[in-house]
């Protein structure tokens, strides 16, 4: 925390035009003097795996080259400091050994190939950009989750970054399913299948491929404003899966309020039927557990094509409970910081180059960003319409 609050304290001091000695000083210590000026935290996570070992290829032969020759003092203080035990003092001086490092390579560079990562974090910075024009809104997403949650999750790790909604602004999730034109029909049961398998198998490889390229970076790079998180991407990229979540709570609750209240006991048993014949107003029994779990497993695995729902484009602009609001926008909100945390993250990734940060960053988001987007594209296409049976 001390790390962060001194940045920001010197960024300030800077603008205000004040105590530029004093800063100056500041930094000279944290370059220069012994390594307690930053301390790690105790409670942050530590590097999973040595950092400064891997480098991302196109440079990996000078990183290697410096970090393992001129640099070889400040390398050897960090695999010291990464094999002492948590909390101990040589521990805890880890974030200063790693700037320090860090700032060791990179002096060592020729300005070309700082050139070259500085241009690099330019195009990373704009990956939440580039993805969000790919990705699905965090009112699709939502509204698939109510019906496949499973296959939602999934394609919430592989494309975690929504398009950005305006914060503050709701947006009915049912209206995904309303608006748009393509209509996917009903299939043939054996064809269902396929298409349900490809989808899952698409979709999870979709999901490993982006965690997997988020791990990646936080082995092979370090973050500019945090030496030492080498969690921060991948923790980035899973977090979207909980804003879908707070996502979906909201269009349930939409989706509960607008459902007929006696609707559910024909659902439900036979039981039921008999019991509430000829009443106008009868309390279901609840399904027991087996026959829910059978029924959440087959709408899970139903492709949207194939089921009774489907969302009709002449109810739009419904009235939607105030709770459901509150819980779209707060998702909202949160969808925002995400994205200026990723921001935030990608720009600072260092030592990647222009070549690294297309190919093997890049590249492998977005693929998994538009496999995920087609297949909820088709999802929603299947809840427009099935066989002319109005639900909602
Ligand atoms: C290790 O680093 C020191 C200080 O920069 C340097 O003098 C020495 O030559 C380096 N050793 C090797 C093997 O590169
Ligand atoms: C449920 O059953 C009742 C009578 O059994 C019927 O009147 C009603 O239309 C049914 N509701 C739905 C949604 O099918």
């Amino acid at each position: 925390m001390r790390y962060f609050r001194e940045r920001f304290l010197a960024a300030v001091a800077v603008m205000a035009g004040f105590q530029l000695d004093v800063v100056t000083a500041e930094f000279e210590m944290a370059l220069h003097g012994p390594y307690n000026y930053y301390s790690s935290s105790p409670i942050l996570p530590r590097p999973w795996a040595n950092q400064f070992t891997t480098w991302f290829a196109n440079s990996a032969p000078i990183l290697t080259t410096i970090s393992t020759g001129v640099c070889n003092l400040t390398l050897r203080d960090y695999h010291a400091a990464m094999e002492s035990p948590r909390g101990s003092p040589q521990a805890l001086k880890m974030l200063s050994i790693c700037n320090r490092h860090e700032a060791c390579v990179y002096s060592q560079l020729a300005p070309s190939v700082q050139l070259n990562y500085q241009g690099a974090s330019i195009l990373l910075g704009l990956t939440p950009v580039i993805l969000s024009t790919l990705g699905p809104t965090m009112a699709e997403l939502a509204l698939l989750s109510t019906h496949r949650p499973v296959l939602s999750l999934l394609i919430s790790l592989g494309a975690p970054v929504y398009w950005v909604t305006r914060v503050f602004e709701f947006h009915d999730p049912r209206d995904a399913a309303r608006g748009g034109r393509l209509i996917i029909r009903k299939k043939g049961p054996r064809i269902a299948i396929l298409i349900s398998i490809v989808q899952y198998v698409l979709a999870a490889m979709a999901a490993a491929n982006f965690i997997s390229t988020m791990v990646e970076i936080g082995r092979k790079t370090t973050l500019a404003w945090a030496c030492t998180t080498a969690f921060a991407p991948l923790l980035w990229s899973t977090l979207a899966a909980f804003v879908n979540v707070i996502a979906t709570a909201s269009n349930l609750v939409i989706e509960r309020a607008s459902k007929p209240k006696d609707s559910q006991c024909n659902k439900t048993s036979r039981k039921d039927r008999q019991r509430c014949r000829g009443k106008l107003s009868c309390k279901c029994t609840s399904a027991p557990f087996r026959k829910t779990l059978r029924r959440l497993v087959a709408s899970e695995t139903t492709i949207c094509a194939n089921r009774e729902v489907y969302y009709d484009s002449k109810k739009k602009g419904e009235e939607v409970p105030k709770l459901a609001m509150f819980l779209f926008v707060a998702a909202g909100c949160m969808s925002f910081f995400l994205f200026l945390f990723g921001t935030a993250i990608f720009a600072a990734l260092q030592f990647v180059t222009f070549i690294d940060a297309f190919k093997r960053i890049l590249v492998r988001l977005i693929a998994s960003t538009i496999v995920c987007r087609l297949i909820l594209l088709m999802e929603l296409a299947g809840l427009r319409r099935t066989n002319d049976v109005a639900v909602k």
